[in-house]
C-alpha cells in the first residue's frame, strides 16, 4: 500500500501542510509507505494543450512533473491539499492537476467516452483538504470542487473532504481542534477503505474462483 500526498501551498509550515500531514498520521502509525510532495519544490509548467499524450499516456513536457507520474500511478490513494487563492485552488495545484490530463484517456471516435488510467487499473481513492482565511464557507469559493471534480474524472473515489475556515497565518489551523480532528479522521477512513479493498481482494477467490487472477491480469 502506498499513499501520495500533494501540498499546493508554498508555505511548508502553513495550514495546508499541517492538515495534510495530519491525514497521513494514521498511515505512518501503521508503517504504510507515504510520500509527501510540496509542489513548490517542483518546476511544473501548465499544460500546453498539445494533445501529444493522446495515444501514449505520456506528457511531452519535460519538466519535474515527469518525476511525479510514476508515484501517481503506483499510489493506491492520493491526498490533495490546497489553500484558497481568490476562491479557487493555488496556481501550483492547478498546474499539477492539469498535467494529469495525460492520465485521462478518451475514446478515439467519441470524446464523450473517457476513463482515468486509475479507473482502468481497478480504482483509486482520494481525500481533499481545503484551507481559507475567511469564516464564511462561501469565501472558499470553488477550492474543493476544483480538486474533487478532476479527481473523479481521473477515476478516484473521494472518501473524505476536509474544509478549514478562519486560518490565515502559518500554523493558525493547529488551534482549530475540529479541523485537526477531521483531518485525522479523513486519514483513518482512507486507511480503512484501503484495508477493506485488500480484504476483498484476498478473499474474493474463495467465493468466485479465478477472480483474483483476473485482478492480477489488470495490474
Ligand atoms: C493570493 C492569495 C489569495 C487568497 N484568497 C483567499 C480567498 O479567496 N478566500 C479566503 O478565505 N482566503 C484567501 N486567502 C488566504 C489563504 O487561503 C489562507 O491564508 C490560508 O490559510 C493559506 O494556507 P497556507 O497556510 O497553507 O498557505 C488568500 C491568500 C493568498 C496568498
Amino acid at each position: 500500500m502506498k499513499i501520495m500526498c500533494v501540498v499546493g501551498s508554498r508555505r511548508k509550515k502553513g495550514n495546508t501542510s499541517i492538515l495534510t500531514q495530519e491525514v497521513l498520521k494514521p498511515f505512518e502509525a501503521q508503517g504504510v509507505e507515504t510520500e509527501l510532495i510540496f509542489l513548490g519544490d517542483y518546476d511544473i509548467a501548465g499544460c500546453s494543450g498539445c494533445e501529444g499524450c493522446r495515444d501514449s499516456y505520456k506528457c511531452l513536457i519535460n519538466d519535474d512533473m515527469q518525476k511525479l507520474y510514476p508515484a501517481l500511478i503506483k499510489a493506491d490513494a492520493l491526498i490533495l491539499g490546497s489553500p484558497t487563492y481568490f476562491y479557487n485552488i493555488s496556481a501550483d495545484m492547478k498546474a499539477f492537476i492539469d498535467r494529469c490530463y495525460c492520465l485521462e484517456v478518451f475514446d478515439e471516435s467519441d470524446r464523450s467516452v473517457w476513463m482515468g488510467i486509475s479507473e482502468a487499473l481497478g480504482g483509486k481513492y482520494a481525500a481533499v483538504i481545503a484551507v481559507c482565511e475567511q469564516d464564511n464557507e462561501e469565501d472558499m469559493g470553488f477550492t474543493v470542487e476544483a480538486m474533487v471534480k478532476p479527481l473523479e474524472a481521473l477515476g478516484y473515489r473521494i472518501v473524505s473532504v476536509v474544509k478549514a475556515l478562519h486560518a490565515f497565518a502559518e500554523g493558525d489551523v493547529s488551534k482549530n481542534d475540529r479541523a485537526m480532528k477531521e483531518a485525522e479522521q479523513a486519514g483513518e477512513k482512507l486507511l480503512k477503505t484501503l484495508r477493506l479493498r485488500e480484504k476483498i481482494k484476498n478473499s474474493i477467490g474463495k467465493t468466485f474462483p479465478g477472480m483474483t487472477q483476473g485482478e492480477k491480469n489488470l495490474q
